[in-house]
């Protein structure tokens, strides 16, 4: 990066120049890295709105136009032309594949979508009601006690082989959560099936009869999975890329990226999104939650709606509602009640003053949980499926920061407001 301009910032009359440097798209930045040596002061920004913490050429969001591109590649047309895998292979090298590389990196990635048979066991330390994120934290932190020929993160080839493993080994324990939640037994995930029929297959599939979905269900999981890889930094790629600056192995820096997507204002939206739509229940209710969404008093909030960097429409959203038609006609729920409050939730709410001046329009998280719930995927495991799909756009955030020569362990400062220095009083003065 050179910069090119400088920023000027006077304080405690003393007059700075900052540089300021200029992407190939999106807002100037200005770097803030010397101003506490040179002028004594930290810069405050809690939720990180205006900080940019990395350089990154992976994934870019314009919120404004509602734009999404991977490596350049708008995510509608990845959405409508390419499949799951093939957007893996852009993350993580940057370029689309050729057939051979294709067809190499999905040899590659099939062939490691078993997980260790003793890790079987320790499912079965769980409760069986444990909610399917908190064995996906546990099983995947635990890949590390198993995996140790890809846990250094200074060897390249290390690296690569954990991504692989990742990649391919998340649809298989994530199937394993879900089966071992409702009591079934494991399915094993089988070489001829692509990753998302092979997903559907382990999670639906028993030993009494097999499963075979409908190639336009393998198609609509193919597309969840391509529409929730990545979303530039995001607060759990945040997670694992400031986990990963610390040196940590990789399998801890997804557990830890999996724990942050599993809260309700990130990637536990879907199923709090469905959760709520089922208890609207019927359109004439909406009123109401609309009502209570606006209430200041009141701390609900339309799941779903909303989103820190777009202030226009979720391109996601919009590609996610026309797969939830799809499905649910195949299905023959097109009448889906949950569909049709959805439906007239948005239509209201994007004719109501308070939703427009406040820019708040659907995110990825409020069609997704319709089609997952049609396929027949309990709401627990909406997260958890956001999880599988996120985790190379998690691998691909944390090997650019390795490779990056500027990266840096991650500690920011504070603003503190607590007691000044004063000293101890005795228990019996107190
Ligand atoms: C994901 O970052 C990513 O990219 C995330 C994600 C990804 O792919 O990784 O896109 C996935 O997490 C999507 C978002 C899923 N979460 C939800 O759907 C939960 C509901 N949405 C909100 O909680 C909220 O919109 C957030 C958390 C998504 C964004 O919050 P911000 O950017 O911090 O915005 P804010 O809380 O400051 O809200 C701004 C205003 C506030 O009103 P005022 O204080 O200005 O009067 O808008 C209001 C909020 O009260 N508001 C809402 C609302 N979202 C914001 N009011 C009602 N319903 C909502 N959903």
């Amino acid at each position: 990066m050179t910069d090119t301009k400088t920023a000027k910032l006077s304080i405690n009359d003393r007059d700075f120049d900052l540089p300021v440097y200029s992407p190939t798209a999106g807002p100037d930045v200005i770097d803030i890295t010397k101003l506490y040596g040179q002028a004594g002061v930290f810069t405050h920004d809690p939720g990180f709105t205006s900080t940019s913490s990395c350089v990154s050429q992976i994934t870019f969001i314009d919120g404004d136009k509602g734009e999404l591109l991977h490596r350049g590649y708008p995510i509608d047309q990845l959405a409508k032309d390419s499949n799951y895998l093939e957007v893996c292979y852009l993350l993580l090298y940057g370029e689309l594949p050729t057939a051979t590389e294709m067809a190499d990196f999905e040899t590659r990635v099939t062939r490691h979508t078993m997980i260790h048979e003793q890790m079987h066991n320790f499912f079965r330390g769980f409760r069986r009601d444990a909610h399917p994120m908190a064995t996906m934290v546990g099983v995947v932190g635990a890949m590390s006690a198993f995996y140790h020929d890809s846990t250094d993160i200074n060897d390249p080839w290390q690296r690569e082989v954990a991504s692989i493993r990742m990649i391919a080994k998340m649809p298989t324990i994530a199937a394993m959560a879900y089966k071992y939640s409702i009591g079934q037994p494991f399915v094993y995930p089988r070489n001829d099936l692509d990753y998302a029929t092979n997903f559907l297959r382990m999670c639906f599939a028993v030993p009494a009869e097999e499963y075979v979905p409908d190639p336009v269900l393998s198609r609509a999981m193919d597309r969840i999975f391509t529409l929730h890889a990545d979303h530039e930094q995001n607060a759990s790629t945040s997670t694992v890329r400031l986990a990963g600056s610390s040196g940590a192995n990789p399998f801890a820096c997804i557990a830890a990226g999996i724990a942050c997507l599993w809260g309700p204002a990130h990637g536990g939206a879907n199923q709090a999104c469905l959760e709520m739509l089922r208890e609207i229940g019927t359109v004439d209710r909406i009123p109401e939650y609309i009502a209570r969404a606006k209430d200041k008093n009141d701390p609900f909030r339309l799941m779903g709606f909303g989103h820190r960097v777009y202030k226009n429409f979720d391109p996601r959203a919009k590609v996610m509602k026309e797969s939830a038609d799809e499905v649910l006609d195949l299905l023959g729920v097109e009448n889906n009640p949950t569909l049709q409050v959805a439906k007239e939730l948005e239509k209201i709410a994007l004719e109501d003053s308070y939703f427009a001046d406040k820019k708040l329009y659907p995110n990825v998280d409020f069609y997704s949980g319709i089609i997952l719930d049609a396929m027949g995927f309990p709401t627990s495991m909406f997260t958890p499926i956001f999880a599988v799909s996120r985790t190379v756009g998690w691998i691909a955030q944390w090997k650019e920061m390795l490779n990056d020569p500027a990266a840096k362990i991650g500690r920011p400062r504070q603003l503190y407001t607590g007691p000044t220095k004063r000293d101890y009083v005795n228990i019996a003065k107190r």
